[in-house]
C-alpha cells in the first residue's frame, strides 16, 4: 500500500499523483467504483508492460480489451468493437472501466463508458506525460471522424484519476517531449514558477530519463493548475478556452502536415507564434514569446513550422478547427509567462487572418 504523496480534489473525484500510486489502484477502484465487472482497456504499447499487473490485482471479475495504439485507432469503429467485445463477454450495467494508457487511450475508454448501457464509471489511469497533466483531467472524453479530431463524445467525469509517474519511465522520448509542450503551456496559462520548473526539469530530462521525484513534482502541480481551470469552467464556456494557447496555430500545423508533425512539436510551434502575435496586438508584455521560445528549444522542442509547410495553408487551417469562427480564427493568448489576456473577452480573441500570416512569417522569416 503506497502512501500518496499529492491527492488534488476535483467537485466529483480525486486524483491520487504519488510514484507507486499504481500499486494501490485496485484499492481505489474497489472504494470509488465497486463493480461486479471490471473492463481494463489499454493500447498494444502500454499493455505489454502494465496490463497484467493491474488484471490480476482487480482478479477475476476483471478482463482486458486491448486496442491498436496509435491516433488513428481513436475512431468510432474502435469504439465499436470494443463494446462488441464488452457485450460479447457478458458485461452489463455493473461495470467499472478502467481507461489504462495515454490520451487515445483515456479518450476513448472514457467514451466506451460514457455510453456503455448509458453510462457506467471508469477510472483514470493515465500513462503518459500529457495524460496525466491534461487529457486525464477534465471529463473530456470522445473519439476522432474524418471530419477532425475530437468531433464525437461526452462530458463524462471519471470516478477517480491514479497517475503513477513511475510508468514515464517507458514512455518513448518523443512522447515524453510532447507531454513538456503542455506542461510549459500550463505554465503560460498560470504559473511562472511552474514554467521556470518544467524548462529545468526537461532540460536534465536525457540525463534523468523518466522518474524521479522532480518528475513527480512536475505531474502534480500540472494536474492542479489543469484542475483549477476545469473546477472554474467544466463545459468550455470560458476559462477553459485558455488551455488551447498555442493550439490555434498547433493544431493547424498537425492538419497541414497530415500529422507528420506531432502533436505536442505542433503545440510548441503554436505557443512560440501564438505569443509572438500577442505581443504584436499589445496583449501581452514585451520578451513573452521570447521566453517562451527559449523554453521550448531548451527541452529540445521545436520553435518553428517546417519550411516545406505553406504560410497560405497554415493561416488557412486555422479555420479547420472546430473552435474557430468564419474569417477570424479564435485565440487563447497570454498577457505574460503565468497569466492570460483577454478575460474581459471570454478568454477568445479573434484575430484577422492577414495578423496571423504577417506575424507566422515573421517570426519564421520568412
Ligand atoms: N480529453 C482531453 O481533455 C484531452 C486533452 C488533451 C489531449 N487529449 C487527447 O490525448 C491524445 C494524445 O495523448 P497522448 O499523447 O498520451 O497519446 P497516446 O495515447 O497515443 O500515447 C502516446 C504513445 O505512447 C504510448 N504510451 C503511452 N504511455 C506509455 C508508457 N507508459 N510506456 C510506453 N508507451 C506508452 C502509447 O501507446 C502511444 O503509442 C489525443 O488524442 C488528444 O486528443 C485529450
Ligand atoms: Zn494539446
Amino acid at each position: 500500500v503506497t502512501v500518496l504523496t499529492r491527492t488534488i480534489s476535483l467537485p466529483t473525484y480525486t486524483v491520487a499523483v504519488a510514484r507507486g500510486a499504481l500499486g494501490a489502484l485496485a484499492e481505489t477502484v474497489r472504494r470509488v467504483a465497486p463493480a461486479h465487472r471490471y473492463a481494463v482497456i489499454s493500447d498494444t504499447h502500454v499493455a505489454p508492460h502494465y496490463a497484467a499487473r493491474v488484471v490480476a490485482m482487480l482478479g477475476a471479475s476483471s478482463q482486458l480489451f486491448t486496442i491498436p495504439a496509435g491516433e488513428a485507432h481513436k475512431t468510432r469503429e474502435t469504439w465499436a468493437s470494443i463494446t462488441d467485445e464488452m457485450l460479447a463477454a457478458g458485461l452489463g450495467r455493473d461495470t467499472t472501466v478502467i481507461a489504462l494508457g495515454g490520451g487515445v487511450v483515456g479518450d476513448l475508454a472514457g467514451f466506451v463508458a460514457a455510453t456503455f448501457m448509458r453510462g457506467v464509471p471508469y477510472v483514470q489511469v493515465p500513462t503518459s506525460l500529457l495524460a496525466m497533466i491534461d487529457a486525464s483531467i477534465g471529463g473530456k472524453t470522445g473519439v476522432d471522424t474524418p471530419a477532425g479530431k475530437n468531433l464525437v463524445g461526452a462530458f463524462h467525469q471519471p470516478s477517480a484519476v491514479v497517475a503513477d509517474p513511475d510508468v514515464l519511465q517507458t514512455l518513448p522520448p518523443e512522447h515524453m517531449r510532447g507531454g513538456l509542450a503542455e506542461a510549459i503551456k500550463h505554465g503560460v496559462i498560470a504559473d511562472a514558477g511552474y514554467f521556470e520548473s518544467v524548462v529545468n526539469v526537461g532540460a536534465a530530462l536525457g540525463t534523468t530519463r523518466g522518474a524521479g521525484d522532480a518528475i513527480t513534482d512536475l505531474v502534480a502541480r500540472g494536474i492542479e493548475i489543469k484542475a483549477n481551470v476545469v473546477r472554474q469552467d467544466e463545459r468550455e464556456a470560458g476559462v477553459r478556452k485558455t488551455l488551447n494557447f498555442g493550439h490555434t496555430l498547433g493544431h493547424a500545423i498537425e492538419l497541414c502536415s497530415d500529422y507528420r508533425v506531432l502533436h505536442g512539436d505542433a503545440v510548441a510551434i503554436g505557443m512560440v507564434l501564438e505569443s509572438a502575435l500577442a505581443e504584436r496586438m499589445a496583449l501581452a508584455d514585451s520578451g513573452t514569446s521570447a521566453s517562451v521560445r527559449s523554453a521550448v528549444e531548451r527541452v529540445g522542442l521545436p520553435a518553428a513550422p517546417p519550411r516545406a509547410l505553406s504560410l497560405d495553408d497554415i493561416v488557412r487551417a486555422t479555420h479547420g478547427d472546430k473552435k474557430a469562427r468564419a474569417g477570424r480564427a479564435e485565440y487563447a493568448l497570454p498577457q505574460r509567462i503565468g497569466a492570460m489576456a483577454g478575460g474581459d473577452r471570454g478568454w477568445a480573441i479573434p484575430v484577422p487572418d492577414e495578423l496571423v500570416r504577417d506575424v507566422v512569417a515573421a517570426v519564421t522569416s520568412r
